[in-house]
């Protein structure tokens, strides 16, 4: 099996459940509360994990009682945390979440000691990494460097997936150097501010400018796939929806650990789907995160 590494946030959740969002300027009695690990890069280590993939982590926390925290729950679950940088002066990142009884939620993250997840910490990190196949990136932490350092894999012959997630714009000459981007309809329009046009059109100039694949995350409805020829359209699955937060990540982490297996891409997106659907099913982002055999009974229906 292929190995995985994650470069990106660690973050600190802190969820509040609620019956449903305030609106601006309206203050509401929350049902409950829980403070639990997070962070998109996290997240996805530790989904890697449970799904069985050989994963390290490569980021940085506070050296704090959140940091400490969360190093138990990457080892706990099995998550190399030998590229973790623990730092002096700075709180671990942070994000406050409210979870409405629907399952959306919304998000506001503090970036903490993952803002200073960069330059040679990063350098530092890919150097240590050779030995690893697949590699998955977010946008929580500095961009600049986690370009580099998509650059740097894609130069070694490596796997790279790309979350655009928190949305923003990305330099086109990144594109090249990008195997699988998996933004969802909202990062879509964020990564291409130049294209007028539905999914369609922004799928293909993804593609046009150098993803070798562009997947379209669409939650419950599944995903989009498009490696040239025609946009295929991969099915979600069905469950109860408790907390959505984190079902991006367990994408990302489902696809990579299928593809850690050589299973085909359209296979592979099917894997991930499955894996997001159970993620969703528990409060707390890495709550309903499953295992590998959990996804794959999801699949065959049982
Ligand atoms: O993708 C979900 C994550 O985004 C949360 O766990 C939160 O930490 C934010 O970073």
């Amino acid at each position: 099996m292929k190995k995985c590494a994650v470069l990106g946030s660690i973050n600190m959740d802190m969820v509040i459940s609620v019956d449903r969002f305030p609106v601006a300027g309206e203050s509401r009695i929350g049902t409950g509360f829980v403070q639990t690990p997070g962070g998109k890069g996290g997240n996805q280590a530790v989904a890697l994990a449970r799904l069985g993939a050989d994963v390290v982590m490569a980021g940085c926390v506070g050296n704090d009682a959140f940091g400490d925290a969360y190093i138990e729950t990457f080892k706990k679950n099995g998550v190399d945390t030998g590229l973790i940088a623990r730092v002096d002066g700075v709180s671990t990142g942070l994000a406050f979440i409210e979870v409405e009884e629907s399952g959306e939620n919304r998000i506001i993250a503090v970036n903490g000691a993952n803002a200073l997840f960069k330059g040679d910490k990063v350098c530092a990190a890919v150097e240590a990494m050779k030995d690893r196949d697949i590699f998955l990136f977010q946008l929580e932490t500095d961009h600049e460097s986690a370009f580099e350092a998509i650059k740097a894999f894609h130069d070694e012959g490596k796997t790279v997936i790309l979350d655009p997630a928190p949305a923003a714009a990305i330099p086109d000459w990144v594109f090249q150097y990008v195997d699988i981007i998996t933004p969802n309809e909202t990062e879509l329009i964020a990564v291409t501010p130049d294209i007028e046009g539905g999914k369609d059109e922004r799928m293909r100039a993804l593609y046009s400018k150098g993803v070798r694949t562009v997947i379209n995350k669409c939650g419950k409805d599944g995903a989009y796939v498009f490696s040239g020829g025609e946009i295929e359209h991969v099915p979600g699955f069905e469950v109860k929806a408790v907390d959505t937060t984190a079902a991006g990540d367990t994408f990302n982490a489902g696809l990579a650990r299928a593809l850690s297996e050589d299973m085909d891409m359209l296979s592979a997106v099917r894997y991930a789907n499955a894996a997001a659907a159970l993620s969703v099913t528990a409060l707390g982002a890495q709550g309903g995160m499953p295992t590998d055999s959990e996804t794959r009974d999801l699949m065959k229906g049982r």
